[in-house]
């Protein structure tokens, strides 16, 4: 049977880097779920169509293709608010979820990463991580990532966003973010990537 490892949490919590570690250690499909919200709002944007149409909605996240996900092409701003203002949508989750389902039976092994791997995606699998840190941490981090790449951040202005994006994830009525009962919780806010990444290694040793 597949061995798949769910890794959840809020945004900018490190998840994706951790995740992205793990799959490569154990050479293991690697899954970033927003990848999936986020590529069915930038198709519906570049089409010039609805945010706010379910059944439009729906039927675009029907036609992602799992298989060209990039988080370069991806990762605007205005993506990710509108990749989760159709996250809310039942029948795009399920659509998705259909997908990230498929994709988490890959042979010999995968690590999905998201919001609701642990409890709605994947409740089955083999090892379950709630990735998380405190606000302040994970607005500072985005902040120094934006500086590092040269760009101009105001963390202020970021601090707020990480607020109100946690605010719609953990609200929303369909799958919100919560931590699974049977999730090993890493706080990564005093912790370094390496550190993080080393916590997880045992874990998921211990698992195998
Ligand atoms: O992780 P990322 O910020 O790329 O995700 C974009 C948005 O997609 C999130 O704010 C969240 O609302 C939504 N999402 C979700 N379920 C997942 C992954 C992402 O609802 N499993």
């Amino acid at each position: 049977m597949t061995f798949v490892i769910a890794i959840d949490g809020p945004a900018a919590a490190g998840k994706g880097t951790l995740s992205r570690r793990i799959a490569e250690q154990y050479g293991f499909h690697h899954l970033d779920t927003g990848l999936t919200y986020r590529a069915t709002a930038k198709a519906l944007m570049d089409a010039g169509l609805p945010l706010d149409d379910e059944a439009v909605a729906e039927k675009t996240a029907r036609e992602v293709d799992l298989s060209g996900l990039e988080r370069a092409v991806l990762s605007e701003h205005s993506i990710g608010e509108a990749a989760s203002k159709i996250a809310v949508m039942p029948a795009v989750r399920r659509a998705l979820v259909e997908a990230q389902r498929a994709f988490a039976r890959k042979e010999p092994g995968t690590v999905l990463d998201g919001r609701d791997i642990g409890t709605v995606v994947c409740p089955d699998a083999a090892l379950k991580l709630y990735v998380t840190a405190s606000p302040e941490v994970r607005a500072k981090r985005r902040h120094d990532e934006i500086v590092a790449g040269g760009g101009k951040a105001d963390y202020t202005a970021i601090f707020e966003d990480v607020k109100k994006r946690d605010g719609r994830d953990m609200g929303r009525a369909d799958s919100p973010l919560r931590p699974a009962e049977d999730a090993h919780l890493l706080d990564t806010s005093e912790m370094s990537i390496e550190a993080a990444f080393q916590a997880a290694k045992t874990l998921v040793d211990a698992a195998l």
